[in-house]
């Protein structure tokens, strides 16, 4: 087999970028381990920047997000028992948050792809990257039937996430790696119950964060920071609602509206990023170069942003036929990687009740917060980067 740019992964970074070489005129086909059903049922945070929304409608993907996805034009924090709320429309451009789940996302993207007539060969598990620093790189891997194959590429992107072959086809002593694993993890439920709130709460108690997010009418996400070596069999239900009601009880009553838990996860907080994003002609995007913790929702955004970068620089490639244009990728998207690294810490540290926190500690992070709440400036800079910066900037 052959093809022009071999994509490892259909998470939102393989996709979304096998929609825009096609858009190109450029060939390429992506090789991904799951099945599609288990790529549909993958449950990740819900918060699209406008411009994903935006990156979506425009490849002819976005129908259903136009339909279905909830606009936020704001959003909580609540600290001290009361709300502050950070009003997107007045202080980043018009721009929103819109909450549509990732795997809806999938969704859209996977019937987008097949319906251009790309390729995706699911069940099919990578083996190993050959000739990546020569014009040839080469994909093995064996698909769903057992059978070994290879895949000739141009160009070779590992959009595999955080244990992919991709990021591990970057030798260590060119791979720099950047990381800080967080003392706590977060709690997370799916419950049917109606919305507690329409806007998501981020909520810093004394217990530590919670936050009130919602997937539909009928179904609604919430955290709370946990241990994160806590088991979620040891918590029953009552306690799990006792504990989130706890950390957003307050003088004006806010009471969470209570259903049957369905579904309960601890999640790892992590922040971590590859550099280079570039081994010879192997380019990585998304997971596969950085994690950030959930707080703020920028995983899935970040990963747009790489391959939105990429697909310049592939056109530029494959049009004019001119290596350097593949040269300024890695640079170009690690200094967006690093801001939104910034932003996901930044929210995090704001937000959590670090152990071992002193009461200097704890009145520092509330004036954090009254400041934010409080100055312009400082809430600006928090929608603006909540709701994401223009593609390119
Ligand atoms: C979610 O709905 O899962 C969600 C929303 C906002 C976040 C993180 C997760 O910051």
């Amino acid at each position: 087999m052959r093809t022009r740019v071999g994509i490892i992964g259909a998470g939102p970074a393989g996709l979304m970028l096998a929609l825009m070489l096609h858009r190109r005129g450029i060939g390429c086909v992506i090789v991904e381990r799951r099945d599609r059903a288990a790529i549909e049922a993958t449950l990740r945070a819900g918060i699209l920047e406008q411009s994903t929304v935006d990156l979506m409608a425009e490849l002819g993907v976005g129908a259903r997000l136009a339909r279905e996805g909830v606009v936020h034009h704001g959003t909580i924090l609540r600290f001290d028992g009361r709300n502050h709320r950070i009003d997107f429309t007045a202080l980043a451009g018009g721009r929103v948050a819109t909450l549509y789940p990732q795997h809806e996302v999938l969704k859209d993207l996977i019937a987008g792809v097949l319906a251009r007539d790309g390729q995706i060969m699911f069940g099919a598990q990578v083996t190993g990257l050959t000739d990546l620093t020569t014009a040839r790189p080469v994909i093995h891997f064996t698909a769903a039937d057992g059978q070994a194959h290879t895949l000739d590429c141009e160009v070779v992107v590992g959009a595999d996430g955080a244990y992919g072959a991709g990021r591990s086809a970057i030798p260590p002593g060119v791979r720099h790696e950047y990381q800080r694993a967080y003392p706590f993890g977060w709690f997370g439920i799916l419950c049917e119950a109606p919305p507690s709130s329409e806007e998501l709460i981020y909520t810093r108690h004394d217990r530590g964060f919670a936050l009130i997010s919602s997937r539909t009418p009928q179904v609604q996400r919430m955290y709370f920071q946990c241990d994160p070596n806590d088991s979620v069999d040891r918590w029953s239900d009552e306690a799990i609602w006792d504990e989130l009601q706890v950390r957003v009880d307050g003088e004006d009553g806010l009471q969470l509206q209570r259903g049957p838990i369905f579904q309960k996860s601890i999640l790892p907080m992590r922040s971590y990023v590859c550099e280079p994003m570039r081994f010879g002609r192997l380019f990585l995007a998304g997971d596969a170069a950085h994690t950030v913790p959930p707080t703020g929702a920028k995983g899935l955004n970040l990963a747009v942003r790489d391959v939105w970068e990429l697909d310049r620089s592939l056109g530029a490639f494959f049009g004019a036929g001119a290596d350097e244009a593949l040269d300024s990728y890695s640079e170009t998207a690690l200094r967006r990687v690093w801001r939104v690294q910034h932003f996901s810490w930044w929210m995090t540290s704001m937000l959590h009740r670090m152990e071992g926190a002193s009461p200097f500690d704890d009145r520092r992070q509330l004036a954090e917060l009254e400041l934010v709440t409080s100055s312009i400036p400082a809430a600006t800079s928090l929608a603006q980067n909540y709701v994401g910066m223009p593609l390119g900037t």
